[in-house]
């Protein structure tokens, strides 16, 4: 007879036990735009109310539950929700979240055909619906992976393998703009920080071109290789996207790979605003998106694509004994040679099941509404009385500062620290701060589709009122 695992319910139990999970997201979901954003408390409070020892007993999921929903939720400031604009905000897609339920329900495992076949091709369908999105050839292919920092890795890693003498002698240019996983990607993949070049960005914030074709001209007669340019296709802080285009043309006429970084901003495509800017973006060998951020998938979803699919699988794919049976029976892909790794969850169900529910022009709408908010924003900041736009809306991003004559420029820079402070403790809504042309700045990251314009417009006059108030004790709305 088989035992009975310790660890199942009856069939009843399992379903209880699911709709009380559905029905506390639902109520979530339904009264989000009326809570407080959520809280950041601290190390003491939160290490009296949680820590304990490996619990012992059983004790009712019920229970289990109810402590998630009272003890950890109200301690996490919600990334999802409609007033959440800071840093890059993670509006999430319920379809999506169901799909993650299924596929870690079913741990369908997607790193060999073997085993995994059904979920490979789906993951093929879904990179494919990205690749022509951006206009990528027939050759392109992709993974999804954990997000941007690991899409960025992977895609270098391509860039990187495909010429030999990079991790001795060769060189790779961005400007100051870039997210800071693309230095990181290139620490883990080995290069030397004198092998990294950093351009400080124009006034729009882009990669200097005529800057950058010199130098490589330059390092060239000193001996390195260039071999890489990593454009931004919208950077965190401002939305910028590289001139695409013209940085194809360099690349092509130098040898040089052109990867970008889209993590956030290569979505965009679907929308007016975005074709403009992506312009040239077909022409990339590689292209780092977050499904996670502008398609508003649940997180752990980024995509690393490539112009050559086969790239990715000259620069990872080793065969080990113990996987000899994948290489034999029916020929599929086998996901895991593409990338780092071998476990692979069904990350692509979530976008499948998404766009399959929804139609992409439910998403192309919800985007052009993101776009519209930022819009919005800068326009209520230009309203008011010593507050300047730093960076117009880009790409669903806006950056400004306040500058009363009273102030000096380091008493503006605190300012702006404690107004993000102010906001936090506030609860109705966050923003962010940054450093553009060396001091400090306020940004706006209008993506989430549910957020409406009186939460832009509410958000700005409480940081108008915040800001008059400072630092006359406490800042109040
Ligand atoms: C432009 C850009 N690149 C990379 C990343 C890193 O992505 P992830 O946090 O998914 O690793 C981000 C995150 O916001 C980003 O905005």
């Amino acid at each position: 007879m088989r035992p009975e695992s310790p660890l199942d319910f009856d069939a009843e139990v399992m379903r209880q036990m699911g709709y009380r999970v559905v029905d506390a997201l639902v109520d979530y979901w339904q009264s989000l735009p009326s809570r407080p954003l959520g809280a950041r408390p601290d190390r003491t409070t939160l290490e009296n109310l949680l820590n304990e020892p490996t619990p012992q007993t059983p004790q009712p999921f019920e229970t289990v539950l109810d402590e998630f929903m009272q003890k950890v939720l109200p301690n996490i400031v919600k990334v999802d929700h409609p007033r959440y604009f800071a840093f890059v905000p993670a509006p999430n897609d319920y379809v999506g979240a169901l799909a993650d339920f299924l596929a870690a329900g079913m741990n369908v495992f997607v790193g060999t055909w073997m085993v995994g076949a059904g979920a490979t091709q789906v993951e093929r369908v879904v990179i494919r619906w990205l690749c022509d999105w951006f206009g990528f050839p027939e050759s392109a292919g992709g993974l999804f992976v954990s997000g941007g920092s690991v899409a960025n890795l992977v895609c270098l890693a391509a860039a990187r393998h495909h010429y030999p003498d990079a991790i001795t002698r060769g060189r790779v240019y961005y400007s100051d703009q870039t997210h800071s996983c693309v230095a990181r990607a290139w620490r883990i993949l080995g290069l030397r920080e004198e092998q990294l070049c950093v351009l400080p960005a124009d006034e729009q914030f882009q990669i200097p071109l005529s800057a950058l074709a010199e130098q490589i001209q330059r390092d060239r007669a000193a001996g390195w290789l260039p071999f890489c340019v990593v454009a931004n296709a919208g950077t965190t802080n401002t939305g910028a996207v590289d001139p695409l285009d013209a940085l194809a043309d360099l690349c092509d006429s130098e040898g040089l790979w052109l990867h970008a970084d889209g993590a956030y901003g290569a979505a965009a495509i679907l929308t007016q605003e975005g074709k403009q800017r992506l312009r040239g973006i077909e022409r990339l060998h590689s292209l780092a998106v977050d499904p996670h951020k502008w398609l508003y998938q649940p997180m752990m979803a980024g995509c690393a694509l490539v112009r050559e699919f086969e790239h990715l699988r000259a620069a990872f794919r080793i065969l080990p004994p113990y996987l000899q049976d994948k290489e034999r029976g029916a020929a599929g892909i086998d996901l895991c040679d593409y990338g780092v790794e071998l476990s692979r969850n069904f990350r692509a169900l979530k976008l499948w099941m998404s766009l399959k529910t929804h139609g992409v022009e439910a998403f192309r709408q919800a985007m052009e509404w993101n776009l519209h908010l930022a819009r919005v924003a800068e326009e209520a900041i230009r309203r008011l009385p010593d507050w300047v736009i730093v960076s117009p809306a880009t790409m669903g991003i806006v950056a400004f500062r306040y500058a009363p004559p009273h102030l000096d420029s380091e008493q503006v820079d605190a300012l702006h620290r404690a107004l993000v402070e102010a906001m936090l403790q506030d609860g109705f809504a966050l923003v962010s701060s940054t450093i553009l042309r060396g001091r400090v700045a306020l940004r706006m990251c209008t993506l989430n589709p549910r957020a409406t314009e009186a939460d832009v417009l509410e958000t700005v006059r409480r940081l108008h009122q915040f800001a008059m108030n400072y630092p006359l004790g406490e800042m109040t709305t």
